[in-house]
């Protein structure tokens, strides 16, 4: 399986100016809410709305359908050509984290969903906030992507204090390779190496924070 990477650069300026738009334009004329985890759990998460995650400091929405098909059809394309000719779009997200929605935190954890691959898109920011996956650090600069496989290999953002005013904005492009494979990574074995890692993460981050973080049921 591929391992972790970062791809500089990736749409071209007009892509870029035009991928924002589209996200920008949704995202600003939407207030983002809190919607129950069981609603989610039942529904699924809304399309029309603008998700308040305070669990995480950011702001959430569905994506798929508001990515215009030019930039769908590219970064699909990219994926099959790259990593595989099974890949198929599982849906896409926009993300903000900034203190606006509680304090960005991001703990040692599996993404929930069974995407294979997910190329971790960051659209905008004003401070630099890294990544870790399974160990490996990473510096996104806007229009980065890094490629990795969120719900089989362990990752986080490193502690940070986030100052009013700054915010990272990503999109991740998922995908899905058709197969009914857990590639060995049992539920067992994705809670123990999450609570392995969340421990470390938890001291860092207390003592940078003064206080516990929770990272709880989510969605
Ligand atoms: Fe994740």
């Amino acid at each position: 399986m591929t391992k972790s990477h970062q791809l500089k650069s990736f749409f071209s300026p007009e892509e870029v100016a035009e991928l924002k738009e589209a996200i920008y334009g949704f995202f600003n004329s939407n207030e983002p809410t809190i919607v129950p985890l069981e609603t989610i759990a039942k529904e699924g998460r809304p399309t029309d709305k603008v998700l308040r995650q305070e669990w995480s400091g950011r702001a959430l929405f569905v994506a798929t359908d508001k990515i215009p098909q030019s930039i769908s059809d590219k970064i699909s394309k990219y994926a099959r050509e790259h990593y595989g000719e099974d890949l198929k779009p599982d849906g896409f997200a926009f993300t903000r984290y900034s203190n606006e929605f509680g304090v960005p935190r991001l703990a040692p954890h599996y993404d929930t969903g069974h995407s294979t691959f997910t190329i971790d898109y960051q659209l905008e920011s004003n401070t630099t906030w890294n990544l870790v996956v399974e160990d490996k650090e990473y510096s996104l600069e806007d229009n980065d992507a890094l490629v990795f496989k969120p719900s089989y290999e362990v990752h986080w953002r490193k502690p940070m204090i986030m100052n009013d005013g700054e915010y990272v904005d990503m999109i991740f492009f998922h995908f899905h390779d058709g197969k009914q494979d857990d590639y060995g990574m049992t539920k067992e074995i994705k809670k123990q190496t999450e609570s392995a890692y969340q421990e470390k993460y938890q001291q860092e981050f207390i003592d940078l924070h003064g206080w516990d973080y929770w990272h709880g049921n989510r969605l």
